[in-house]
C-alpha cells in the first residue's frame, strides 16, 4: 500500500505526542474534533468583529484600524480570530492526512471523503475572503489578482468574477458581497457537516476540556506575542473602480500565505493565471480521486456470507454496528432455515465483529477469514510461550 511509510510516520509522531500530552489528550486523537474546536473560536471571535466591521470601500479600513487600535482589546479578537483560521486549516489537513493514511477515507468511508474534500474547500474560500475584508493595500491586491483568476475560467471565469465582485467595477457591493459569501460559507459547512456525519457511528466531535484549554493557551498566548497588524491604506479606493488587469494588478507586495493565499502568491510571481488554476483545480480533484488508487486486493473487502452454513440465527445482524446485514427470506432452497444474512456491501465497514458473532463460520471477510486469524493468534501465542 502506497501509504504505509506515511502511516508508520503517522504512527511515530503520535508515540511522540503520547509523551507530551499523555494518551488521554493526544491531539491525534481527536484529528476530527479539534477543527470543530477552531470552528467555535471562530464563530466567538468573528461576532465580536463583526458588531464594529464597516463593509464599504470608504469604511472597511478605517473600521479595522478602529477595531486595530482603539476597542480594547480589539486586536486580541483579531489576532485570536486569525489564528483561529491558521489553526483550522492546519488542523483540518492534519485530520484529511490522519485518515487517509490509517486508510479509513474509502469504501463505506467514502461520504465522509467527498464532504470532506468540500469541507476543505469551503474553509478555504472563508480564510480568503476574510483575507480580503480587510481591505488594506494588501488585500486590495490580492483582491485583484482574485479576480484575474477568476476571469481566466474557460466559459464561466467573467460570470463567477462578476457574483464574487458584485458587479463589473469593485464597489462598495463588493465587501458586501465578501461578507455575505465569508458568512454564507460557514452556512454551508454546517450543512456539510451534518452531511460528513451521516455514515460515522458516534463520531468523536468534542475535544476534551483540558485539550480545548490548551489550544485556547496556545490561541491566547501567539495572539498577545504576535499581534495581526495593518498595511497601509489603499490609495483612491473609495468610489468604485475597475479591476486592474496583468502585471499592473500586483500593486504591492504579496505575502506568502501557504494555507489561504497561495494561488495569487504564485500568480503575483508570474506563474501563468492558466497554470495555478490548473493547481488549484488539482487540490480537490486529486483528493477525489485518491479513494480509488487503492490496490485492487484492498477493494471489495466486505464480510460475505456462505449460504449453505447460515442457519439465518440473525446473530450477525444483532451485531453489526453498522446496519450492513439484512435478515431476508430465503425461500425453499431445500434447508430446513427460513432467513439467510445478506450483506450490503456499501454499508459493510470490513469491521469482523459478524465473523466474531457466527458460530456457524457463515460469515467472513475474505482476506481475514476464521482460519488466518486463529493460525495468527496461534503464531503469536507459540512465540510468546517460547
Ligand atoms: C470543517 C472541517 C472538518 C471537520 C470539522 C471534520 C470533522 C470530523 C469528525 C468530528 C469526524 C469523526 C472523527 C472520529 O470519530 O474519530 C470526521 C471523520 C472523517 N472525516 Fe472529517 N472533518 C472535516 C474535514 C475533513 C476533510 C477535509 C476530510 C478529507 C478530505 C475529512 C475526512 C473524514 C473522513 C474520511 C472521516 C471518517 C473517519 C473514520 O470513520 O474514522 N474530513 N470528521
Ligand atoms: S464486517 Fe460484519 S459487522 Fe462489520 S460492518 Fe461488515 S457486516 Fe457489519
Ligand atoms: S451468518 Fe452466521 S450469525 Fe449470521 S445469520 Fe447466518 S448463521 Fe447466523
Amino acid at each position: 500500500m502506497y501509504t504505509e511509510p506515511f502511516q508508520r510516520a503517522t504512527l511515530w509522531l503520535e508515540r511522540g505526542l503520547n509523551n507530551v500530552f499523555s494518551q488521554k489528550y493526544n491531539p491525534f486523537y481527536y484529528h476530527g474534533a479539534l477543527p470543530n474546536f477552531f470552528i467555535w473560536a471562530l464563530f466567538i471571535t468573528g461576532l465580536i468583529l463583526f458588531a464594529y466591521y464597516q463593509p464599504t470601500l470608504a469604511t472597511a479600513y478605517s473600521s479595522l484600524h478602529y477595531i486595530t487600535y482603539e476597542l480594547p482589546f480589539g486586536n486580541l479578537f483579531r489576532s485570536l480570530h486569525r489564528y483561529a483560521s491558521d489553526g483550522m486549516m492546519i488542523f483540518v489537513i492534519l485530520h484529511m492526512c490522519r485518515v487517509w493514511f490509517t486508510d479509513r477515507y474509502r469504501e463505506y468511508r467514502i461520504l465522509p471523503w467527498v464532504t470532506g474534500v468540500v469541507l476543505l474547500a469551503i474553509v478555504f474560500a472563508i480564510g480568503l475572503t476574510g483575507y480580503l475584508l480587510i481591505w488594506d493595500q494588501e488585500a486590495v491586491t490580492l483582491a485583484n489578482i482574485t479576480f484575474n483568476l477568476l476571469k481566466r475560467i474557460p466559459f464561466v471565469g467573467e460570470s463567477i468574477s462578476n457574483f464574487v465582485m458584485a458587479g463589473q467595477v469593485i464597489s462598495d457591493y463588493t465587501l458586501t458581497r465578501f461578507m455575505f459569501l465569508h458568512l454564507g460559507f460557514p452556512l454551508l459547512m454546517m450543512f456539510m457537516l451534518w452531511m460528513h456525519y451521516l455514515r460515522i457511528t458516534r463520531p468523536v466531535s468534542e475535544p476534551p476540556l483540558p485539550l480545548v484549554l490548551m489550544m485556547a493557551g496556545g490561541l491566547f498566548v501567539t495572539s498577545a506575542a504576535l499581534p495581526v497588524t495593518l498595511e497601509e491604506l489603499p490609495k483612491g479606493l473609495n468610489a468604485a473602480v475597475p479591476v486592474l488587469s496583468g502585471p499592473g494588478s500586483v500593486t504591492s507586495e504579496v505575502y506568502f500565505d501557504l494555507l489561504y493565499a497561495w494561488p495569487q502568491y504564485l500568480a503575483a510571481q508570474g506563474i501563468s493565471p492558466i497554470l495555478v488554476l490548473l493547481l488549484v483545480l488539482a487540490v480537490p480533484l486529486g483528493l477525489l480521486v485518491v479513494p480509488y488508487l487503492q490496490k485492487k486486493a484492498m477493494r471489495g473487502q466486505y464480510a460475505q456470507v456462505t449460504r449453505e452454513n447460515c442457519t439465518g440465527c440473525s446473530l450477525c445482524y444483532n451485531d453489526c454496528p453498522y446496519e450492513a446485514i439484512t435478515m431476508v427470506d430465503r425461500g425453499n432452497d431445500g434447508t430446513r432455515f427460513k432467513r439467510l444474512a445478506v450483506v450490503d456491501a456499501g454499508r459493510c465497514a470490513n469491521c469482523g465483529l459478524c465473523v466474531g458473532a457466527c458460530a456457524f463460520k457463515a460469515i467472513e471477510i475474505p482476506r481475514r477469514d476464521t482460519n488466518t486469524v486463529l493460525a495468527e493468534i496461534e503464531a503469536t501465542l507459540a512465540a510468546a510461550t517460547l
